[in-house]
């Protein structure tokens, strides 16, 4: 991590405290004895894994779950040692890097199976996992006929210990109940053949951020918020969503400014003509860094507390925007991209509106190039 002293033009800085207090009332609508199982895969939503890793773990969050192997190997390289669950698939070439770095798998496909209970049998105890059930997402996990070929037919294997098991709600934020209902009516389900086998789960999950806000029924003995965590959330407006602040915020600093005449073009392939006399400000970001090519001709930073358009197309490492109306406009300012100055704000979500698409993606496409900053508060 770049020291605070170093000069970093373009920039995110991490608010832990925010972090910290999105988690606080994310639980204060959990039951009793519903832990969470924080979601941090994607550089955590862009925030950065390793940092947020520490910070939920030292807010009292016991276990994190990633997409990769990859992912869960660099936080066990940062010294974390709390449980890592990996939500993503599995292969039988990852399994020795699965035991190496002690990350619990989730299973979903039983056809696998077998073949990880041989190469966990000469482990000296069973090896944890949890076990996918699909109920309605139409991704990754087995089917109810899968459930219950492997729990009556006793083919569970011995080396494994079936730690948890688990579901993917699709429709949690949905403008209706029913999809999410159905899918909890089949995990239920799923819950009784495991546990009619003998089996005793200790860790049963459903629930992203909107399921369990949305629905109780949803919160067994964990739930995986990732979003809300960050400070955002997609419950339809007549859902109460917890008092959130967004975590990140995304600045860059004016590099060069100059004014260009009526009909002058400014980027390539001259989408924006000059109407007037203009003064363009470049920022050192682009595309490269996450900025969405849709936001070409579209959106605005924030300079001296004022919102500048962006003028002409995103560049791969730069952007133009007109500062004309911005007195004062001077190179070394601030510009930010998401996040507040003065009284405007810009956040994801404004970000996802203008380029058509969710404040997920616009936070986990900011660049790995730009360096993240720590700070409380
Ligand atoms: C399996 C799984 N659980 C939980 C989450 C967290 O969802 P959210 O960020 O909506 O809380 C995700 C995110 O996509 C996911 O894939």
């Amino acid at each position: 991590m770049p020291t605070t002293s170093t000069f970093l033009p373009t920039c995110v800085s991490v608010d832990l405290s925010a972090l910290a207090h999105n988690l606080a009332q994310f639980r204060k609508g959990l039951s009793p004895g519903c832990d969470v199982l924080a979601v941090i895969k994607a550089n955590a939503y862009g925030h950065g894994s390793v940092h947020t890793a520490k910070a939920l773990i030292r807010q009292g969050v016991s276990r994190v779950a990633v997409v990769s192997i990859e992912e869960g190997i660099t936080l066990r390289q940062a010294g974390i040692n709390a449980p890592i669950v990996i939500l993503g698939p599995v292969f039988h070439e990852q399994f020795t890097e699965l035991f190496t770095h002690q990350l619990t798998p989730v299973i979903s496909d039983a056809a696998i199976l077998p073949a990880l209970g041989q190469a966990a049998a000469s482990l000296p105890t069973p090896y944890p996992i949890h076990l996918k059930v699909e109920t309605g997402m139409g991704r990754l996990g087995l089917a109810h006929a899968e459930l219950v070929d492997l729990f009556s037919s006793r083919k569970f294997p011995r080396a494994l210990h079936l730690e948890g098991l688990m579901t993917h709600l699709a429709d949690a934020d949905g403008p209706a109940t029913d999809t999410t209902e159905e899918q909890l009516t089949r995990f239920r389900k799923a819950i009784e053949i495991v546990r009619t086998s003998g089996f005793r789960v200790p860790l049963i999950h459903a629930a992203n951020s909107a399921g369990a806000v949305r629905f109780p029924d949803a919160q067994f003995s964990l739930v995986r918020p990732g979003i809300m965590l960050y400070g955002y959330h997609t419950l339809p407006p007549s859902i109460a969503a917890p008092d959130l602040k967004p975590v990140l915020t995304l600045r860059t600093t004016i590099a060069q400014l100059r004014t260009v005449q009526a009909g002058h073009k400014v980027s390539y392939n001259g989408t924006f003509t000059a109407k007037t006399p203009t003064k363009i400000a470049i920022l050192p970001i682009g595309y490269a860094d996450g900025l969405s090519r849709h936001l070409s001709n579209r959106g605005s930073v924030l300079i001296r507390g004022q919102r500048a358009p962006i003028a002409g197309l995103v560049c791969m490492d730069m952007i133009m925007v007109d500062v004309t109306g911005i007195a004062g406009a001077a190179v070394g300012d601030e510009a930010v991209i998401i996040g507040r100055q003065g009284d405007e704000q810009i956040t994801a979500d404004d970000i996802a509106r203008w380029t058509g698409t969710i404040a997920y993606e616009v936070l986990c496409t900011i660049g790995p190039r730009v360096p993240r900053l720590y700070h409380e508060g």
